[in-house]
């Protein structure tokens, strides 16, 4: 079954909207729903904001028989060449806030973890190839950079740029990538650039949010016709 995660009901309301047979699962700290979107079965749900949030909700979704993971949301750009509206598909992920230096590890790295954690490329490459048919934005693959941080200043740009080389920064990723790696299920996450993470990020974010959740519910439905084998077809009125 393939899990499509939120951190917003923004990035999620969208593609709820459109789910057949819904069914509304309550656990602990979350609500997953469980229904058909464009002929294939999901599990879908608003993980909420930051690490814990998102590795709490990618156990209770493998838990409940996920197979796969997407991701889906909005990030502050960081990459020189991103612009509000573009889009990024994870090559790998890192937590930026992690720092275990003191005790002679790389920063971002978590003791007894990998310094980052892949995506799954097949689930990228359905990614990327929904992600191009959004009109008039850049599609990046690149290494996305989570912390329990929202980034709003130049030299927070600067560091996750100098020290990890990531594309865009956001809040959730490299939790669900570390939880889906640790069970072996695989995953991708897609980011749509709200703001570029510089002194002007909040402003920018609350202004672009709706417009980019759109290229989300794009992007998504987009796969879902590629992974149901329909690829081709009309994927989003709008
Ligand atoms: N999500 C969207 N914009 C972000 C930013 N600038 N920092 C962290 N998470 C974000």
């Amino acid at each position: 079954m393939l899990a499509i995660i939120g951190a917003m009901d923004e990035e999620i309301e969208l593609l709820l909207a459109d789910l057949q047979a819904r069914e509304d699962l309550k656990l602990p700290g979350v609500t997953l729903h469980r229904g058909t979107l464009d002929g294939v079965e999901v599990l879908l749900t608003r993980g909420g904001i930051g690490k814990v949030n998102a590795a709490m909700t990618t156990t209770h979704l493998l838990v409940q028989g996920a197979t796969r993971v997407i991701f889906t949301g909005v990030a502050g750009g960081v990459h020189p060449e991103l612009r509000v509206g573009d889009i990024v598909v994870s090559t790998d992920l890192v937590q930026h806030d992690v720092d275990v230096s003191a005790l002679g590890y790389d920063l971002g790295t978590v003791p007894g973890e990998p310094p980052a954690w892949a995506a799954d490329p097949e689930l990228r490459q359905v990614a990327v190839q929904a992600a191009r048919t959004v009109e008039g934005v850049t599609v990046m693959e690149g290494r996305v950079a989570s912390g329990d941080q929202f980034i709003a200043s130049p030299q927070g740009v600067a560091r996750l740029w100098q020290s990890f080389g990531a594309a865009c920064a956001e809040m959730e990723g490299a939790a669900v990538a570390q939880v889906c790696a640790k069970a072996g299920v695989p995953f991708v996450v897609i980011r749509s650039v709200s703001d570029t993470a510089d002194t002007g990020a909040p402003v920018d974010y609350r202004e672009f949010m709706p417009r980019v959740a759109r290229h989300a519910k794009q992007v998504v439905r987009g796969m879902l016709a590629r992974l149901s084998g329909t690829p081709g077809q009309p994927t989003d009125a709008g």
